[in-house]
């Protein structure tokens, strides 16, 4: 451990992090406040549309998916390299180190949820559409699958932007703002906070994914999901709430 710190490796890892962090959700903003509303107007002109998925989205999503890949490596690294690291959660004691780790528990579990919806739900739709994009561009007839595909993907990208504003606050957050005596818990709160945050997560992943009313426009569950505004007001919301919630169990 001594040499992980001497090479600067705790270091390391934090500032390559964070370079991959900024390159996933930049390209993540760029795709809900950018591409998706431009890809839009182009209206009926499929064809400059079919151009744009396969030149420019293609390339985004290359990096971003990769970029996503890196993210994760990087935060289980930091996490592994740490000695003793959510010590204070594991041994069920108190202090404002169970704050840091309850905020970092649930900037994980948002983040790693983030990573798992960039593979398993994006890029597996995504594949359809730029199939379908090529396809067309090469005059053969478009895929019937692709717009269904594309819809699955847009709601599980809203939702990753909803998770990204409390994702990157209780990151940052755990050492930078809940590390000090301002904030301190015992193990029932921190594991209070955990247990309310995950339910909250897991409720609205579970809805982005259509499981519980469907993915149809017309179900009224979706509405965080329907414009990126819609997405934005979500976000600051749900990261109200959480921070609210912190404020009650954890601030001395
Ligand atoms: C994908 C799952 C992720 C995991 C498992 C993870 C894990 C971690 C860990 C363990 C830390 C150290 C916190 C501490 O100092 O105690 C951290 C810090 C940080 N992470 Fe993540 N992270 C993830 C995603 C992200 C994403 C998407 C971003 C976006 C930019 C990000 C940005 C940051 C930042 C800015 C810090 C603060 C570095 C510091 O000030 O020390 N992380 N992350």
């Amino acid at each position: 451990m001594e040499l992980l710190t001497r090479f600067g490796l705790t270091f390391g890892f934090r500032w390559l992090h964070v370079l991959a962090g900024i390159t996933w959700i930049g390209l993540l903003y760029y795709f809900n406040l950018v591409q998706v509303p431009a890809f839009a107007a182009f209206g009926d002109d499929g064809k400059s549309r079919n151009m744009a998925i396969d030149k420019v989205a293609r390339r985004a999503l290359w990096w971003f998916r990769w970029a996503a890949v890196f993210t994760l490596v990087t935060g289980l690294l930091i996490v592994g390299i740490t000695k003793d690291y959510m010590k204070h959660f594991l041994a069920a004691g108190s202090g404002q180190g169970v704050a840091h780790d309850a905020a970092i528990a649930v900037g994980m579990i948002f983040g790693i949820t983030m990573a798992a919806n960039v593979w398993m739900v994006i890029w597996k739709n995504q594949k359809v559409v730029l199939a379908n994009a090529a396809n067309v561009l090469a005059g053969n007839p478009p895929d019937p699958a692709a717009a269904a595909a594309g819809r699955s993907a847009a709601l599980a990208s809203r939702q990753n932007t909803i998770f990204s504003v409390s994702m990157l606050f209780f990151m940052v957050g755990s050492a930078h703002f809940f590390n000090t005596s301002l904030w301190t818990a015992g193990p029932s709160k921190a594991l209070t906070f955990l247990i309310i945050a995950v339910v909250i997560g897991a409720l609205l992943e579970i809805n982005a994914l259509g499981l519980i009313g469907g993915k149809a426009t017309t179900n009224k569950l979706l509405w965080p999901y329907e414009s990126h505004k819609n997405a934005i007001i979500s976000a600051f919301s749900l990261w109200a709430v959480l921070w609210i919630l912190s404020e009650i169990l954890f601030k001395k």
